[in-house]
């Protein structure tokens, strides 16, 4: 009934009924068959500092052992590892991405942290596009890499967030399904973690941070969604170790007061986390980046590349009176550019000339004063040799006359 509805409310198309079976019954089947043997594609962005525990949530969300590296606190940029795993259950196939932050927010100037996020997000977008773009697509065999959700880790401060969690969370909440989690919540009391929750809640509200809400637009989902928006952001333990409790294997983390159980509903929020990522809505997930975020990218890359849609009374332009405006915008352009860079040329070639004029004109004026001090210094040294040779001269006169004195009475003592 609300499939015919649905027609009759186009005008141009009649809703008949069908006098017996014809098979259109089938084709969700078909989708369905399609689906598995073509497998599902999901990329999971995990954002968070050094340490706070995204590997062994991911080990503990997918039940296995992805391998882990530990990250360095010296990263002087930080940026992004990203690996692809093939999973399977039950006969479905899941060709997983975890892209992980290494060394977000350890330098000491963190206002560009978000940037390699920003650029890994929009680089995915980017070579979807292109792919979209080429003559030739293969679209059905293309590795989407797109960034179907973020998980932003949230320290357990029991605070307020960081700014640096608002600014992050604020650059992404338009390019990808942001989810915050309170990491190793078990760190944690329950009434502040209460309370920690709705000021998260408020702040990220009062800064404009949209993050992804589970949709409640579909009946089926409607009511779980809207009763697990309210329990945002949830509060996660990870931990991959399996504990003895009351003779049943659980994972948990042992303390030595007790055991805090990962998929106990009222130890934390893991399970919910879970439900909600992967059983839920991992497709509305995969559906909104392609619908919302990439959407958002692309119709702003298309009007870069001077695409425009045409008016309803416009007859619609070509390609290639598209490529050829563009090309001619762009001649402009570096026209423009190469002017430019030859006026800043001629400057800097002026500048330099009058720069070395200038240290043409002090290298001469101290050498005319080297010069002259030279000159005066020779003068004081001529003087001084005269006088020192008139000295010599007087000296010597001085010992001739002495000697000549001296001669006669010598010889004649020496007759006596
Ligand atoms: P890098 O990739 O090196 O940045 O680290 P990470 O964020 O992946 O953290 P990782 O999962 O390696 O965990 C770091 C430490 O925190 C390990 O000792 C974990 O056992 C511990 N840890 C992880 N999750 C939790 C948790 O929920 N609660 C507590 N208390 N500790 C946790």
């Amino acid at each position: 009934l609300l499939f015919s509805e649905c027609l009759s409310q186009d005008r141009k198309v009649r809703a008949l009924p069908l006098s017996g079976h014809v098979g259109l019954d089938a084709l969700p089947d078909q989708l369905v068959n399609k689906s598995l043997g073509q497998g599902f594609c999901f990329n999971l962005l995990c954002v968070g500092e050094t340490g706070i525990g995204k590997s062994t949530l991911m080990n503990t969300l997918f039940s296995t052992d992805f391998e882990n590296l530990e990250s360095p606190h010296f990263e002087p940029r930080g940026k992004l590892r990203a690996r692809t795993y093939g999973l399977r259950e039950n006969g479905v196939q899941l060709k997983l991405t975890i892209v992980s932050t290494i060394g977000f927010g350890d330098q000491m100037n963190q206002q560009d942290s978000y940037q390699p996020i920003v650029d890994y997000v929009d680089a995915q977008f980017e070579s979807f596009l292109q792919e979209e773009l080429k003559i030739k697509r293969s679209l059905h065999n293309y590795h989407d890499s797109r960034v179907h959700v973020c998980l932003y880790f949230i320290a357990p401060s029991g605070h307020s967030l960081k700014s640096l969690d608002l600014v992050t969370m604020k650059k992404l909440d338009r390019k990808v399904n942001v989810i915050p989690v309170i990491a190793k919540s078990d760190t944690i009391s329950r009434a502040e973690l209460h309370s920690f929750k709705m000021k998260i809640m408020s702040e990220l509200v009062s800064s404009g941070v949209q993050i992804y809400q589970f949709p409640t637009d579909d009946e089926t989902v409607a009511g779980i969604n809207g009763v697990m928006n309210g329990h945002l952001p949830f509060a996660v333990v990870g931990s991959t170790e399996a504990i003895n409790v009351g003779n049943k294997l659980v994972r948990g983390r042992q303390y030595p007061w007790g055991v805090v159980q990962v998929e106990n509903g009222s130890h934390c929020d893991f399970v919910k986390l879970r439900e909600m990522l992967i059983s839920v809505n991992m497709n509305d997930l995969r559906e909104q980046t392609h619908a919302r975020h990439y959407e958002l990218y692309r119709r702003c890359r298309l009007q870069e590349m001077g695409f425009r849609d045409t008016e309803p009374n416009r007859k619609p332009a070509s390609l290639h009176q598209t490529y050829t405006a563009r090309r001619q915008e762009y001649l402009r352009e570096f026209h423009g550019v190469e002017e430019e860079m030859k006026q800043m040329f001629v400057q800097k070639v002026k500048r330099t000339e009058a720069e070395l004029k200038d240290a043409e004109e002090e290298l001469q004026f101290r050498f005319e004063r080297m010069k002259r001090l030279h000159q005066q210094e020779k003068k004081r040294l001529e003087e001084k040799r005269r006088i020192l040779e008139e000295d010599m001269n007087s000296f010597n006169k001085m010992r001739a006359a002495v000697e000549l004195l001296q001669a006669p009475s010598f010889s004649t003592a020496g007759k006596k």
